[in-house]
């Protein structure tokens, strides 16, 4: 029996299999909508077999993209192209899930392809390209490429959370299945967690509860927004992997409170911030996810450099994760979990496939003495 392959229920969310499509920023938007890229983009993993689709980081106000380029949803006119992309994700078998984000200090950078704004003037008017000041905890800005960002008063939190909450209705509007609160990667809600960012005075800074005050009101804000019936995911960095920022006891800490106030599994990722010392290689993430797991009692999806099937199997089986979760690997593959069926459990997997293309494969690997 694969328990790759077995179902899951989150709420009112069932998931067919264990393996995710983890959020993936297209830096391939105009004014915050999604378009055809987007569709294709998401929907060829909806083909693939992927139960779960979740949507890149999503922008709950304009000054909280990553890039001029990012998705957003702080605009009603916003929720239809998503509309449609969800309606394909359900049509093929997959759920929809969206990662609602802000990135705080880390907004206005450059789309990473390109490094730094090379933009012609001709581009940035396709592009619409835009540039702004951030906002952040503390006026510390993320790295010196990176622009100053101005430090957040009450009145602006207050705004970036109803923006959240906003962002949060919209997402429903949309259809989505699921949505994950981006509190990882060194944007916002990890900036405020983060001794490393955050050097604020007041409440919302210093000893730990302090520190996760802010992050937790979003959070709640967000569940109370969201249907009861659906689930809330929340992607954390695990650690930092950097002396004096966030560790793996306060993560454990902060999921504890996230699965009190109703969120349903916690997407175990780590770093955001300059200077992190990362231990890279397969799985390396894995063990945070199992730490967390363990030590919070709440599910977990495991991320980070999984590309074998096998592996995933492994995780799985030995209860370490709830979920997989795939980045680059899904795009260098689209088709893994079919792949990853055809390997692990065999047999006459080609129902699996998309109509249009499940006998022909089977004709091929038939041919081929693959499948007899
Ligand atoms: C192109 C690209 C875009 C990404 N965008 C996001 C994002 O929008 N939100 C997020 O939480 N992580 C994002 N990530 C991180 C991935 O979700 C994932 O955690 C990371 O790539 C490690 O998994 P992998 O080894 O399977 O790629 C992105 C990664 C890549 C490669």
């Amino acid at each position: 029996m694969s328990k790759l392959f077995s179902p899951v229920t989150f709420r009112g969310m069932t998931l067919k299999n264990r393996v995710v499509v983890a959020p993936m920023c297209q830096y391939s938007a105009r004014h915050g909508f999604a378009d055809d890229w987007h569709l294709v983009h998401l929907g060829r993993f909806a083909l693939g077999g992927f139960s779960l689709v979740i949507a890149e980081a999503t922008a709950v106000t304009p000054e909280g993209r990553i890039t001029y380029a990012d998705l957003g949803l702080w605009d009603d006119a916003q929720i239809e192209p998503l509309r449609r992309i969800v309606r394909f994700l359900h049509r093929h078998g997959a759920a929809a899930g969206i990662q609602l984000a802000h990135a705080g200090r880390k907004a206005s950078a450059p789309v990473p392809w390109r490094g730094a704004f090379t933009e012609t003037e001709e581009e940035k008017q396709a592009l619409a390209f835009e540039a702004w000041t951030p906002v952040a905890p503390s006026a510390e800005r993320h790295m010196a490429s990176y622009a100053m960002p101005e430090a957040l008063d009450e009145a602006g939190m207050a705004r970036i959370l109803s923006g959240w909450v906003a962002a949060t209705r919209r997402a429903e509007a949309a259809g989505f299945d699921m949505i994950e609160l981006h509190s990882a990667h060194g944007y916002l809600l990890n900036q405020f967690l983060s001794p490393i960012a955050n050097k604020r005075t007041d409440q919302y800074g210093g000893s730990r509860e302090n520190r996760m005050r802010w992050p937790l009101a979003v959070a709640r804000a967000v569940r109370e927004a969201w249907p009861e019936g659906k689930p809330a995911f929340a992607r954390i960095s695990v650690t930092d992997w950097i002396e004096g920022g966030v560790t793996v006891e306060d993560s454990v800490a902060y999921a504890k409170e996230l699965k009190t106030i109703g969120y349903d599994l916690i997407h175990c990722s780590s770093s955001g911030f300059d200077g992190a010392k990362i231990p890279l290689g397969p799985l390396y993430q894995v063990p945070l996810a199992e730490a967390v797991r363990k030590s919070a009692g709440v599910p977990v999806a495991a991320v980070g450099l999984i590309t074998k099937p096998h592996e995933a199997e492994e995780i799985l089986k030995a209860e370490r994760a709830d979920l997989v979760a795939l980045a680059r690997q899904a795009l260098d593959d689209p088709n893994w979990p079919l792949h990853a069926l055809r390997d692990l459990v065999g047999g006459d997997t080609y129902a699996a496939w998309p109509d249009q293309a499940g006998y022909a494969i089977r004709n091929k690997d038939r041919a081929l003495g693959i499948f007899r």
